[in-house]
């Protein structure tokens, strides 16, 4: 299942992410604006996924343009790609996806303005089957770590839907599920947005993989308890030094296992390494709306008139880290030369 796509009738088309589980609906635009939009309130997200959504909105907004001339159509991309990169500041993914497209659009050999247009398309398209390719790559190399009988502990939600299709962490569980090992997850609900009860567990009914939802405090005592094996969760940007950016409640239960000599991993393809951080703490971390705390999917908790603090993210220092699960293999301390030589190979692949 693809969650985000090109139309035959030259439109993007995404998975409602804000409906599931109870509907699996689709949502279509023919404005990048309405995707920056769509990005920002999270009817799409997931690192990976707002990244392929981001490149794809590119091609739209060159499509959008009716500049004739090359000049003119890269003027308009250029703000295209502000309003895009604004949507939402923590993942480098989408940064990154919208970067690479204006580096495609600037290239001298497009002499028309069409050129450019054919050329965004087909590259956006790229990204997308790369993304899923990369990810199948991660998963065999994470799935290596899955002992048949083990009980792994995820958060957030990073399978298919936070991904183009088949996912990183979750991705990483599947593969393991496909080669036939008896595997149980645990799921953190992931509050206050929930991807973990209302995505990933949606995503483990699909493939029939073994799970439960946990509330986000119950993670400590299940591990004080035995009962976990392996922690897995995503990234949304990773530093140099191997500090890992990641959905709020990550720094939490990685400490929690290190202090139950759990390990705990980070699953991540290499795009979303941002050598530019030093470490985690240079890297923004996104505030989102109170509300979200306050009233859960419209359902009111406390007065809107009380005081809340929402960061969507938190970073993990990369000691707390066994390793970085990428598409190149697993990546060990001391992860700042370690990272650094794994995001160079992919570099001189790709050249
Ligand atoms: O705020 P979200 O739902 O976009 O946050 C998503 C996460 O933190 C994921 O764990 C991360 O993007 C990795 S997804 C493959």
């Amino acid at each position: 299942m693809r969650t985000v796509e090109w139309t035959e009738n030259n439109r993007v088309r995404m998975v409602d992410q804000r409906q599931i589980p109870w509907t699996l609906s689709y949502v279509e635009f023919d404005d990048y604006r309405e995707v920056a939009q769509a990005i920002s309130e999270m009817v799409v997200r997931g690192a990976p996924a707002i990244g392929v959504s981001a490149a794809f909105a590119m091609a739209l907004a060159a499509r959008q343009c009716p500049a004739l001339d090359v000049g003119s159509l890269l003027e308009f991309l250029e703000v295209a790609a502000v309003i895009l990169k604004k949507a939402r500041p923590t993942a480098v993914n989408l940064a990154w996806a919208v970067d690479h497209m204006m580096v495609e659009a600037r290239d001298e050999s497009h002499d028309r303005a069409n050129d450019i247009r054919v050329a965004l398309l087909a590259e956006a398209q790229r990204m997308a089957d790369e993304d899923v390719a990369t990810n199948k790559r991660i998963a065999e190399h994470g799935a290596e770590l899955i002992k048949d009988g083990d009980t792994i502990l995820h958060h957030c939600n990073t399978g298919m839907l936070a991904t183009v299709d088949y996912g990183t962490a979750l991705g990483v569980i599947r593969m393991a599920y496909e080669q036939g090992k008896k595997i149980h997850v645990l799921l953190d609900e992931t509050r206050p947005r929930l991807q973990g009860a209302r995505l990933s567990a949606w995503e483990c009914e699909q493939l029939g993989i073994s799970y439960e939802i946990l509330p986000d405090t119950a993670a400590g005592y299940f591990m004080r308890r035995g009962e976990i094996n392996l922690v897995l969760y995503g990234a949304d940007r990773v530093a140099a030094n191997g500090d890992v950016v990641n959905k709020i409640g990550s720094y939490q239960i990685a400490v929690l296992a290190r202090e139950n000599r759990i390990p705990c991993y980070s699953v991540f393809p290499l795009s979303t390494v941002d050598l530019t951080m030093p470490n985690g703490d240079a890297i923004p971390i996104e505030l989102r709306d109170p509300a979200e705390v306050r009233a859960p999917y419209g359902c009111e908790i406390v007065p809107h008139t009380y005081r809340v603090r929402n960061p969507a993210f938190d970073i993990t220092p990369q000691k707390y880290l066994a390793g970085l699960i990428t598409e190149v293999g697993i990546v060990l301390p001391p992860f700042d030369e370690s990272l650094r030589r794994a995001v160079e190979s992919v570099k001189v692949a790709g050249a």
